[in-house]
């Protein structure tokens, strides 16, 4: 599935832009803070109903403008639909799908499916485990229907079980513990099968970014220690949970562990390597929806040039071409580094401060 078209209104810098992009690569040019990062990010809106940017969701709203308008068409084999994501000023965001109103963005990612790789990714060696089980998490709901639900189910759970530790409603804890194990079970399935079509398919990637590294591993932390029953462990923690009003064991608090040698990579691997590391996280994911599912996901690379050096950027772009990926590459207009990585007939450049001149601007040929 492809994005086939893209309408802006009002946003960031974009007063109004129309953009045809190409199925296969679009190389999105131009200055510093021409607007090359928000035209990923409006993207992004439309798989994702949110920015990778700003958790303040005016932000996106161009100055001196009350509304900001998303368009998309996204184009899965024979089957076009919509997307509209609509934000007025402190209000909130509207999701629509086909003219009609959504209620969540899970419908969008899984019509959707968009990675980024971007500066932030890196978080993804350095960071908390709410970015590792993030990535877990998106990869297990493109699998597994039942994901979405059951998460939610969960995360109600989990507020409801903190609101009584902080009470103290002992008794009431008891009941939500049982169905946190139940939902936890299901979680644990799900996320396992999961990791074992990626951990292959990661490792794999791992051999040809790094082949001096030979014992970088992976595993899958569940969140307890799932060798006892996880209301006994609940029990036990029962005092410490109490005390700071929070639940110390569950699926909220999954990991996926990457080490070498058995250190944690972030405190061995060099940065450089680190981020060939997240960039192999992230690819693996669209390899693996590709291979298992048919599914062909877009990716949105920020600045990437500025990350890899040559011939990992080279390695990278291949990898992606030869899943028939979608690609939108954000780049300065003096790096010609991309020209030289996709057939020319498979890549379209944009000039980003062309949209601005003429907003309804074809592509270029
Ligand atoms: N809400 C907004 N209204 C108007 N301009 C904005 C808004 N948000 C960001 N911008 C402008 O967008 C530009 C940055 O765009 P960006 O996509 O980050 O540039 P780059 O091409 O370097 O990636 C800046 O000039 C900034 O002032
Ligand atoms: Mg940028």
């Amino acid at each position: 599935m492809h994005l086939t078209q893209l309408k802006l209104l009002s946003y960031r810098n974009f007063k109004t832009l129309s953009f045809i992009p190409h199925p296969r690569v679009n190389l999105i040019v131009g200055p510093n803070g021409s607007g090359k990062t928000n035209l990923l990010e409006a993207i992004y809106h439309l798989g994702t109903g949110k920015s990778f940017r700003s958790t303040l969701s005016n932000r996106i709203i161009q100055q001196g403008a009350e509304t900001t308008h998303i368009y998309g068409v996204v184009e899965k084999p024979g089957f076009p639909f919509s997307i509209g994501v609509q934000r007025q000023r402190n209000s909130p965001t509207v999701l629509v799908l086909n003219q009609q109103n959504v209620a969540n963005a899970g419908s969008l990612a899984s019509l959707f499916p968009l990675r980024l790789i971007n500066p932030d990714s890196f978080n993804l060696l350095i960071g908390g485990p709410k970015y590792r089980r993030h990535l877990l998490n998106w990869g297990t709901f493109h699998v597994e229907h039942q994901f979405w639900e059951t998460w939610k189910l969960t995360t109600r759970i989990l507020k409801q079980r903190n609101a009584a530790l902080k009470k103290g409603a002992k008794t009431l804890i008891k009941s939500w513990d049982k169905q946190l194990e139940h939902y936890a079970l299901a979680l644990l399935t799900m996320n396992q099968h999961y990791y074992c079509l990626f951990e292959p398919i990661f490792l794999q990637l791992i051999k040809e970014f790094l082949p001096k590294i030979q014992n970088l591993s992976l595993r899958y932390f569940p969140g307890w220690d799932i060798a006892q029953p996880l209301s006994e462990i609940l029990e036990v923690n029962y005092p410490k949970d109490q005390q700071r009003g929070r639940t110390h064991a569950g699926p909220h608090r999954a990991d996926l562990k990457i080490k070498v040698a058995n250190i944690p990579a972030k405190d061995i691997l060099s940065r450089g390597q680190q981020k060939l590391v997240a960039c192999a996280l992230l690819l693996a994911q669209g390899i693996l929806l590709k291979q298992h599912l048919g599914i062909h996901c877009a990716y949105l690379l920020d600045d990437l040039a500025a990350e890899l050096d040559q011939s990992n950027l080279k390695r990278v772009c291949n990898l992606l071409y030869d899943i028939e990926a979608q690609l939108f590459i954000s780049s300065l207009e003096q790096n010609a580094v991309f020209h030289t990585l996709f057939p020319p007939n498979a890549m379209k450049v944009f000039h980003v401060e062309h949209f601005h001149e003429s907003p309804s601007l074809t592509p270029p040929s």
